[in-house]
C-alpha cells in the first residue's frame, strides 16, 4: 500500500511524527506494507520552521519538497495545487494523508479529490464557526472531499454531524497529545530551563502568529503593549514566529521587544520544556492551547473562538480579546488565583484520548482503504 503524506506547515510536521513513527512500527510487525512518501509543499521554510523537526522528531525525509513560498493564499493554494496534481499522476499512491487546516492541507486534499485517490483527513471536523478565519474554509472544504475523517474529539464528530457528514467518521483521539506523552520526559531532561536561565514557574510564555491578530496594527500593537506592562511583574518568553517578528518591524512596533524575552522559534522539545514549567500561557495558537491543557498549565487565548473547547470546559483555557486593559486584567486575575491556589491545574479530563491516535489511524488507514 502506498501513502502520500502531504505537510508544509510547523504544526504538521509534528503531527506526522507521530504517524509516520506508527506505521514504521506497522511494518516491523505485518507482512503488508505502508509505502509512505513524504511531500513537502515548502510553505515554512527556515531551518527553525521546518529542518529542525524533522531532525529532532525523526521524520523520514521528504521525497519531495515543492518549495512553494507564495505570499497570497490563492497564489499559494494553487501552485501548491499543480504541483501536487502532479507528483500524484506520478505516483498513483493508494491514499493521501493531509492534517490540519492549513493552505497545504486543502492543495492536497483537493489535488487528490479530483484524481480519485481517497483523502484522510487527520483533525477532521474541528471547526471555529468563523468564516473570516482561512483555516475554517480550508478544514470545511477539506472535510468535504475526504474518505476517512479521522477526528481528535467527539466536538469534531458532532461538528461533522450537524454538517450531514458521518460515512468514514472516527474519533481516532489526538496525535499532538501522543507526541507531547512521547516526548515529556525526553524535553525537560535534554533542554533544562537552565539553558534560558528561568525558573520552574516564573515566566508567562507567549507565542503570537494568526492572522487576525497579526495583519492589524491596531491589534498586535495591544497584544504586544499589553505582554509589555505585565513583564513589568512577570518575565514575559516569547518565541516569535517570523510572520510576527516580520509585522511588528513593519508597524514600527519593534521598542515593545525591549522589556520582552524574545526568541526565535525553538525546536519542538525546547517548546515542550518551556511550556511544561510555565506559569502561564498567553497564544492564539491551536497546538499550544492544548499542550497548556495536556500539561495542565493555565492558558489565555488571544482569539474570540476556540475549536479546542473542551480546554475551556475544563476551566484550564479562556478566551480574551485583542483589547489591551482586558489582556491585563484578565492575566493579572488569573495570577491571583493561582497564587491562591499554589498548585498548576488539574484538568481530570480525558476529551483528547489515551496517546494511541497514531497507531488508531494506522490501523484505519490499513483497515478502511
Ligand atoms: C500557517 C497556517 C496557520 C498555522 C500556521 C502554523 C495557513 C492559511 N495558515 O500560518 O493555520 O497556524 O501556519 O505556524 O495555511 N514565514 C517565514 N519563514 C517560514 C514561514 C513563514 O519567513 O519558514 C513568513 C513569511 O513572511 C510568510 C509568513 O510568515 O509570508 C506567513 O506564513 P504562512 O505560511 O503564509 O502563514 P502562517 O502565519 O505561518
Ligand atoms: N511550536 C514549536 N516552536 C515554536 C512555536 C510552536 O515547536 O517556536 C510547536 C508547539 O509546541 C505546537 C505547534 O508548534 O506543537 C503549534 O504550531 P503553531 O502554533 O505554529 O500552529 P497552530 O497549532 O496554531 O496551527
Amino acid at each position: 500500500m502506498k501513502v502520500i503524506t502531504v505537510v508544509g506547515a510547523r504544526p504538521q510536521f509534528i503531527k506526522a511524527a507521530a504517524v509516520s513513527r506508527a506505521i514504521a512500527e506497522y511494518n516491523d510487525m505485518n507482512d503488508l506494507q505502508i509505502e509512505e512518501k513524504i511531500l513537502h509543499t515548502g510553505q515554512h521554510y527556515d531551518e527553525q520552521m521546518s529542518a529542525v523537526f524533522f531532525e529532532q522528531l525523526e521524520i523520514p525525509k521528504p521525497k519531495y519538497n515543492l518549495g512553494i513560498v507564495e505570499k497570497t493564499h490563492g497564489a499559494m493554494t494553487g501552485r501548491m495545487l499543480a504541483d501536487i496534481e502532479a507528483v500524484l499522476i506520478d505516483e498513483t499512491p493508494d491514499a493521501l494523508l493531509v492534517y490540519g487546516d492549513t493552505n497545504s492541507t486543502l492543495a492536497g486534499a483537493l489535488a487528490a479529490a479530483k484524481l480519485h485517490i481517497p483523502v484522510i483527513h487527520v483533525e477532521a471536523g474541528l471547526r471555529s464557526f468563523n468564516m473570516m478565519m482561512p483555516e475554517e474554509i480550508n478544514r470545511i472544504l477539506t472535510d468535504r472531499v475526504s474518505q476517512l475523517l479521522l477526528c481528535p474529539t467527539q466536538t469534531a464528530v458532532e461538528n461533522l454531524a450537524a454538517e450531514g457528514i458521518s460515512a468514514g467518521v472516527y474519533n481516532v483521539g489526538d496525535v499532538m497529545f501522543d507526541v507531547t506523552l512521547y516526548y515529556r520526559d525526553k524535553a525537560r531532561e535534554q533542554f533544562p530551563l537552565t539553558r534560558w536561565g528561568l525558573e520552574e514557574n516564573g515566566y508567562l510564555l507567549c507565542t503570537i502568529h494568526r492572522a487576525e491578530n497579526t495583519d492589524e496594527p491596531g491589534k498586535l500593537g495591544a497584544i504586544f503593549s499589553a505582554l509589555q506592562s505585565l513583564s513589568s511583574q512577570l518575565k514575559v518568553v516569547i518565541p516569535l514566529h517570523p510572520r510576527t517578528r516580520k509585522l511588528l518591524n513593519d508597524y514600527g512596533y519593534d521598542h515593545y521587544l525591549q522589556d520582552l524575552y524574545a526568541l526565535e522559534p525553538v525546536s519542538y522539545l525546547e517548546m515542550i520544556s518551556l511550556e511544561s514549567a510555565a506559569k502561564i500561557i498567553v497564544t492564539d495558537s491551536g497546538g499550544m492551547q492544548k499542550e497548556a491543557f495536556f500539561h495542565g498549565v493555565s492558558c489565555v487565548t488571544i482569539r474570540d473562538q476556540t475549536e479546542w473547547v473542551e480546554t475551556v470546559s475544563a476551566g484550564v483555557n479562556q478566551l480574551c480579546s485583542t483589547d489591551k486593559e482586558q489582556i491585563v486584567v484578565i492575566i493579572n486575575d488569573l495570577l491571583l488565583r493561582q497564587a491562591q491556589k499554589q498548585s498548576k491545574a488539574d484538568n481530570g479530563m480525558q476529551p483528547y484520548g489515551k496517546g494511541k491516535a497514531a497507531q488508531e489511524i494506522v490501523r484505519l488507514l490499513v483497515e478502511e482503504i
